[in-house]
């Protein structure tokens, strides 16, 4: 979905849908919302003096008001003008953009600026908001709301080139996390490792990154054994996709870092012989969310400027049954040797982790995240408002933290102490891929992945409790989210900015 930057009057648009941004409880009117204001005779005001619409966050109002060009306005609630920031910007823009199509519009244009002018960040933001609040997976749906024609991000000033830049470095992001999303939603019929790695070729080739896809053959060479013998019980095999994008420029002082990002790509998820129950199974083609995640990072390259060279590895299996498939008891050997008893074939995440941890080490990386829908006991945990943030790092936890925060991809910390990593300790192998207890499976599983990441700055993001939207609300959309692609976007950027 394309957004157009236009300098213009909020009044003087002829649009289908007019979203107009008003702060909360500022006493008086500023920016589009007193512009509007002014055209319409206090059309603005008047609501507000009724008390059904204060400017809450997200907060809507729809009114009809005389001396608009638009069909309809919009107004829709930016909170407190003290507490105004891009991410609450994108947020309405989003709601603005879901109620348009909604309303079954064919133009929206939005104006959301608070001040005299419209500054890059915030158009930025509403760029980005709109393509995401548009965003619906329609694939297989026959009967969906038709997408916007337009959607247009009013400029009370000249549409200068930097603004100009700012809304399409906007809109590419929107468009990244929606190709991810597009991918986590895809039903696992439509999406096994071969069609994933080959989205993945296909989003190097557009950003100027390079694909390596390894086949069950290379595994093999290499002695992966975690992937294949996850992908071993499918008709569909296994993959492990290697991206590497190089620097775009040279960094201030230093060598070249590396980092590289890790995300679980099953692309569905049965549980295999440990079988899940029916009710556990049906959503499981979102189980390859950490790589879609990935992916999406990969997809707003474009929209960054890194002084580091980044890595994107991507394992890839559906866990199924078959009559060669692992069974419980069955002992692998992961890249690194360490060889494991896999007492739960439905702990399949942390074994492709674990190999895709094995091959991060060949960069000898300066920073390592990875990002799974590991478990579900994450949710027990948390709940839905964030996910699980997993390392020994403080400054490395509150970078990842800062930059989820900025996105609205909330993380919480976790533990990872040594007293999980004892439950993880086998008899007849080294490692158990589950622990015989129940409780703490979400730290169970993180003290196992950090005995593949040791002696890397490594952080590992549980995703499984946030990367599902049950109900739309600013930029989610019901369905499979893409949590994480902006958080590491931000972090990159952060990163890239020291
Ligand atoms: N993909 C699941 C985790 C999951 C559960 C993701 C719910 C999203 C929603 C993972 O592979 C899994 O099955 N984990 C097991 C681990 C257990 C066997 C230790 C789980 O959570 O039950
Ligand atoms: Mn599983
Ligand atoms: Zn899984």
């Amino acid at each position: 979905m394309d957004v157009f930057l236009r300098k213009s009057n909020p009044a003087a648009r002829a649009t289908g849908v007019l979203a107009v941004g008003v702060a909360e409880g500022s006493g008086k009117l500023s920016g589009a919302a007193q512009s509007l204001d002014r055209s319409t005779r206090g059309a603005v005001s008047a609501v507000l003096a009724t008390g059904d619409f204060r400017g809450k966050h997200l907060e809507t109002a729809l009114i009809y008001p005389e001396g608009v060009k638009a069909k309809r306005v919009l107004l829709v609630g930016l909170g407190p003008q003290k507490e105004l920031t891009p991410q609450r910007v994108l947020a309405a823009a989003a709601t603005a953009a879901r109620r348009a199509r909604e309303l079954g519009a064919e133009t929206l244009a939005m104006a959301l600026h608070t001040g005299a002018t419209l500054d890059p960040a915030t158009a930025s933001a509403a760029a980005e908001g709109a393509v995401l609040g548009h965003y619906r997976h329609t694939a297989y749906k026959t009967d969906a709301k038709p997408p916007l024609d337009r959607i247009e991000l009013l400029s009370p000033g000249a549409a200068t080139p930097r603004l100009a830049n700012a809304v399409a470095s906007g809109e590419l992001r929107g468009e990244a996390t929606c190709l991810a999303r597009d991918l986590a939603n895809t039903p696992g019929q439509d999406l096994v490792p071969e069609q994933l790695a080959e989205r993945a070729v296909e989003i190097a080739r557009t950003v100027g990154a390079t694909a390596q896809v390894l086949d069950v053959p290379a595994m093999e060479r290499l002695g992966m054994g975690c992937v294949l013998a996850v992908g071993r019980g499918s008709a569909h095999a296994p993959r492990f996709v290697v991206l590497e994008a190089a620097p775009t420029r040279k960094p201030r002082r230093g060598k070249v870092p590396t980092v590289v990002v890790i995300g679980k790509g099953v692309t569905f998820d049965t549980g295999g012989y440990s079988l899940k129950p029916r009710e556990g199974m049906s959503k499981m083609k979102y189980d390859m969310s950490g790589a879609a995640a990935v992916l999406g990072l990969f997809a707003s390259l474009p929209t960054l400027d890194l002084p580091f060279k980044l890595v994107g590895l991507i394992p890839s299996a559906e866990n199924m049954v078959n009559s060669r498939a692992l069974k419980p008891g069955d002992v692998i050997r992961a890249l690194d040797g360490t060889t494991i008893e896999v007492t739960n074939t439905d702990a399949e995440g942390r074994l492709l982790l674990a190999d895709a941890l094995g091959y991060a080490k060949r960069y000898k990386p300066d920073a390592v995240v990875n990002l799974a829908t590991l478990t579900g006991a994450i949710s027990i945990a948390l709940g839905r408002a964030c996910a699980g943030l997993f390392t020994r790092d403080d400054a490395f936890a509150a970078e990842l933290t800062q930059a989820g925060e900025s996105v609205g991809e909330r993380l919480w910390r976790m533990p990872l102490w040594d007293d999980y990593l004892v439950e993880m300790k086998g008899d007849t192998a080294d490692l158990l891929n589950s622990s015989e207890r129940r409780e703490g499976a979400a730290c169970t599983a993180a003290a196992f992945l950090e005995h593949f990441a040791k002696g890397m700055r490594w952080a590992h993001l549980d995703i499984a409790s946030t990367a599902w939207t049950y109900a739309d609300r600013g930029e989610y959309a019901r369905g499979a989210n893409a949590f994480g692609a902006r958080l590491l976007v931000k972090w990159l950027e952060g990163m890239a900015a020291k």
